[in-house]
């Protein structure tokens, strides 16, 4: 019968075993997330954008609209006139609170001011349904 510090050896090894796969393990999901990074950051499903309309994504400062079936822009969710965060997307316009400048949802270009200069356009790529900043 074993003595109890070459148990606890045999045991440190497995566990050391253990430890060994998990490490192989992440670094095997790695190059995955490396993959992912590259292709840029997640926006939102294109199913969650209205047709006619649009979606502010606060936590990237970015708003995708689309204006027609299939068509996706997306802008800065920065308001060009004193740099609010656009608020809402609605009736064809993205609307600022602070003063109430719109923003055409095709083009991002002034509906109504006191804004004098569009929203400046974000590069996207849709892919699978999925809409990503390219
Ligand atoms: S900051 Fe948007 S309208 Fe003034």
């Amino acid at each position: 019968m074993p003595s109890t510090t070459r148990r606890v050896m045999i045991f440190r090894s497995l566990a050391g075993g253990a430890a060994a796969l998990v490490s192989s393990a992440v670094a095997w999901v790695r190059p995955a997330e490396a993959a992912e990074d590259a292709a840029g950051p997640v926006l939102a499903k294109t199913k969650s954008i209205p047709v006619g309309g649009g979606v502010v994504i606060k936590s990237r400062r970015v708003v995708v609209t689309q204006p027609t079936r299939g068509t996706f822009r997306a802008f800065s969710a920065t308001c060009t006139h004193q740099g609010c965060t656009v608020a809402t997307v609605k009736n064809g316009t993205i609307n600022c609170p602070c003063h109430g400048s719109r923003f055409r949802i095709s083009d991002g270009s002034v509906a109504r001011g006191p804004a004098e200069r569009a929203l400046s356009r974000r590069k996207i790529k849709v892919s699978r349904g999925v809409i990503r900043l390219g």
